[in-house]
């Protein structure tokens, strides 16, 4: 048998012709190149086809389905009620917009947290019936036996250590975590510790700038921070803060590169305006009768006035 359209995994990012601007596939090997070659990653959320077609097509290397999508999308206050089933649903949505990016879907609070077993299959439904190419998991030395599991059967694994929105109990709200020597010290063993359970990059968020830099410096997996400052191997940020659609005031590390919700409120103002003044919808937009149909139907109406107009005069007599 031939299998003429593999790559080697070692085949050098450049060699496939993988940039940002290429529709070139990017795989989880080229992020462990990029970190190699101190080339930065950029990450990004997306929830849906619209959004996550704009992400891919703007060369982004992994899009993650966050449970994020709890607050931005579903308007909730944490991201703990978010469900599996609500996660896959909108992991498909993305699955199906995304040529380029790698696809990685947040598995959310309660799918990993009571047994392994049920860690790992609740794994594998993102990975069979939504098309997830990695799962996320928030936690270190707590998640090791899952990690470990997950990569036995075949399911990438992205750690999250830091501020972890789903302890949002344990921690007493959304802090900057890793201020004090012990919990540096246990964000660094967390680190290494997923390192060698398999994990094939984490995610650093809410953390000083210094703890951040030291644990990417002491990996060789990929580190993707939000809150933790430039010196990680790559970015991430939540779609809807890029862009001014999250209602809320914008943490420190957030900045806004557009605004979505200008933009969206003149369109929709316009729109309303137009409706109540009956400028929309126009000539131009409205759909005809062939000329003949037309014809006919404009004699059909003169024959029935007619019609009409016969009936009541006959009454009137
Ligand atoms: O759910 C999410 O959007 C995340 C990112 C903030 C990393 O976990």
């Amino acid at each position: 048998m031939s299998i003429p359209h593999f790559r080697s995994a070692d085949t050098p990012l450049s060699a496939q012709g993988v940039n940002s601007t290429t529709s070139a596939k990017v795989t989880l090997p080229h992020l462990q190149e990029k970190k190699r070659n101190g080339q930065p990653i950029a990450a990004l959320t997306a929830y849906d086809y619209a959004t996550a077609r704009l992400v891919d097509e703007s060369g982004i290397d992994l899009i993650l389905v966050g449970d994020s999508l709890a607050m931005v999308v579903m308007g909730l206050d944490s991201t703990l009620a978010v469900t599996v089933e609500e996660m896959l649903h909108h992991t498909r949505a993305v699955r199906r917009a995304v040529r380029r990016a790698i696809v990685v879907a947040d598995m959310p609070y309660g799918s990993y947290h009571s047994t392994v077993a049920e860690g790992v299959s609740n794994a594998l439904r993102f990975v069979k019936e939504a098309g997830a190419e990695a799962v996320k998991i928030e936690g270190g030395r707590n998640r090791l036996e899952l990690v470990e599991r997950l990569v036995d059967a075949e399911i990438p694994v992205i750690g999250h250590l830091g501020l972890t929105p789903q302890s949002v109990h344990r921690m007493g709200g959304y802090a900057v975590q890793g201020k004090t020597l012990r919990a540096i010290e246990e964000l660094m063993r967390d680190s290494v510790a997923l390192e060698h359970a398999g994990a094939t990059a984490v995610v650093l968020e809410g953390m000083p700038r210094e703890v951040a830099q030291r644990i990417t410096a002491e990996l060789s997996i990929p580190t993707i921070g939000i809150g933790a400052g430039p010196d990680c191997d790559g970015q991430i940020l939540v779609f809807h803060d890029l862009v001014n659609l999250s209602f809320s005031r914008p943490a420190k590390f957030v900045r806004q590169f557009g605004d979505a919700a200008a933009l969206f409120r003149t369109a929709i103002e316009g729109y309303r305006n137009e409706v109540a003044s009956r400028a929309y919808p126009g000539e131009a937009e409205s759909y005809h009768l062939p000329r003949e149909e037309r014809l006919a139907l404009e004699e059909s109406e003169i024959e029935r006035e007619a019609e009409i107009a016969g009936a009541k005069l006959a009454v009137i007599r």
